[in-house]
Formats: structure tokens, C-alpha cells, sequence
């Protein structure tokens, strides 16, 4: 691969995403984030490219995708963090919940990766932002769709892994720790900062593919 490496960070403009582009600008990375409203108020930097993005929308992932195309030949790295956690509070499974969070978390995690993937190049990496409470250990009751999307998101790490192995493309599903974000809420002790070190460590360490990896305990294990 090339320097600088380019870097595409789905929900960029807050939270987890934005502090990993931070960490990716200052290690040389021309980032390329994406926000619902095509703008990164809380980041300035002469590497960093906003696009417009809703993951749900195909029509928004084609145009992303042109305008990816026309600015970058290669990502060497994409982050799937665009997330959300509508149902962490309930234990009974609501329609209206289960329909944004799967369509946001694995529709749309899915079909904007097939979108990209082309882009990736051997050498590359795609890390899937996950969760430990999509792991069958950790299964408590609430979060039904949360949960439940999380863990399609690991079965979709682990199948895409296996298809790019030949490609030399290593795919990881990453916990970044109960993190201070909107998603995460006031009392989550992990500040974004360190989760995005954290996340930033394992991007540069990590050798196999098709494994889920833990920031908050350093855990990890193929999926
Ligand atoms: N915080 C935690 O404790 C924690 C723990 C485990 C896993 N995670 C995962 O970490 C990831 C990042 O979460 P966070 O904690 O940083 O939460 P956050 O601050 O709420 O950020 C979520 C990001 O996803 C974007 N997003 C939501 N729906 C989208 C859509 N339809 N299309 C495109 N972008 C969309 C948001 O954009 P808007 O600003 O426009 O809404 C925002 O940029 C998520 O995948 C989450 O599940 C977080």
C-alpha cells in the first residue's frame, strides 16, 4: 500500500467515529468520514474529506460510493461505525426499533461495505464497530434488536473474512468499550479518545482475520 493510507469512517461527525479520525489524521491517514449531514463540525484538518451519508438509503450509499470513487483509488482501511442502540432500555421487542436498528446497523453496514469493498485493496482492512452484548455470552434482556443486529454484524465479519482471504483483507469485529457518546450515555467510564486509541492499537496490530476483538480487556478470539 501507498502513504498516505486512506481511511473511510462511516459516522464520523460524533462519538467514536469522530475521535477516530483524530487519531487516523494524526497518524498520517487522509481520512474520509461520512455524516447524515454531508458535514464534520467538530474536526478541521487538510486530510479530512466529508461525504454525505445515510446507510439506509441505497440511493445515498450509490452517491457516497461516486464520490468515493472520484476522490480515492484505494481504502486501505474502512470503519463501519454507524450505529445506533434505539432498544438498549427495553426487553420487549418493538417493531419501530427493529426496523431502524436493522436497517441502520446490518442492512446498511452490509450493502454500503458491498458498495466499497472493491476499493479495499490486498493489504487492506475492514473493521466492523461491534458490541460484547451481541456475544451469546454476554445475552442479557434488554436490547432485543441491538443485540440481535450486533450479532448479524459479527456473522457478516466472520463470512466476509472468509471471502477476502484470498485478497489478503483482514476483517475484524471490534468492542470499543462502554464509551461517553450519545449511544453510550453520560455514565459509560470510557472516554471516545481512549476507545478510539484503543481501536487505532488493534488497527495497527492486528494480523488475523475474521476475529473480535475487546478494547475495554484486550480479549479477543476468532468469531
Ligand atoms: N458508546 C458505546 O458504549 C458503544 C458500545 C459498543 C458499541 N458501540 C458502537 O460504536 C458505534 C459508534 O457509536 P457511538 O457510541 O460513537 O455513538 P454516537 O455518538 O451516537 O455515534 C453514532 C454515529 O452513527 C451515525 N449514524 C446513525 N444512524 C446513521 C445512519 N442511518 N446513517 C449513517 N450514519 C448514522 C450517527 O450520525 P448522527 O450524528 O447523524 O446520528 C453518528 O455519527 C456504533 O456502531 C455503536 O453501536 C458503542
Amino acid at each position: 500500500m501507498k502513504r498516505p493510507y486512506t481511511a473511510l469512517i462511516t459516522g464520523a461527525n460524533a462519538g467514536i467515529g469522530l475521535a477516530l479520525a483524530g487519531k487516523l489524521l494524526g497518524q498520517g491517514y487522509r481520512v474520509i468520514g461520512t455524516s447524515r449531514t454531508g458535514y464534520i463540525d467538530a474536526l478541521s484538518h487538510p486530510q479530512l474529506y466529508c461525504l454525505q451519508l445515510d446507510v439506509r438509503d441505497a440511493a445515498s450509499i450509490e452517491a457516497c460510493k461516486q464520490a468515493i470513487t472520484r476522490m480515492a483509488t484505494s481504502i486501505d482501511l474502512l470503519v463501519n461505525n454507524a450505529g445506533v442502540a434505539d432498544d438498549v432500555f427495553h426487553t420487549v421487542p418493538e417493531r419501530a426499533s427493529f426496523e431502524n436498528t436493522f436497517s441502520t446497523n446490518v442492512t446498511g453496514l452490509v450493502f454500503f461495505t458491498e458498495a466499497v469493498v472493491g476499493l479495499v485493496p490486498p493489504g487492506g482492512q475492514i473493521v466492523n464497530i461491534s458490541t460484547d452484548m451481541a456475544l451469546l455470552t454476554e445475552v442479557a434482556m434488554n436490547g432485543p434488536a441491538y443485540r440481535m443486529s450486533k450479532g448479524a454484524v459479527n456473522i457478516y465479519t466472520k463470512m466476509l473474512a472468509q471471502r477476502l482471504t484470498e485478497k489478503k483483507i483482514t476483517v475484524t469485529a471490534i468492542h470499543p468499550g462502554w464509551v461517553r457518546t450519545k449511544l453510550g450515555g453520560d455514565q459509560a467510564p470510557l472516554l471516545p479518545e481512549a476507545s478510539a486509541a484503543g481501536i487505532l492499537d488493534i488497527i495497527q496490530t492486528q494480523k488475523n482475520s475474521g476475529e473480535f476483538r475487546n478494547v475495554a480487556t484486550g480479549k479477543h478470539f476468532a468469531l
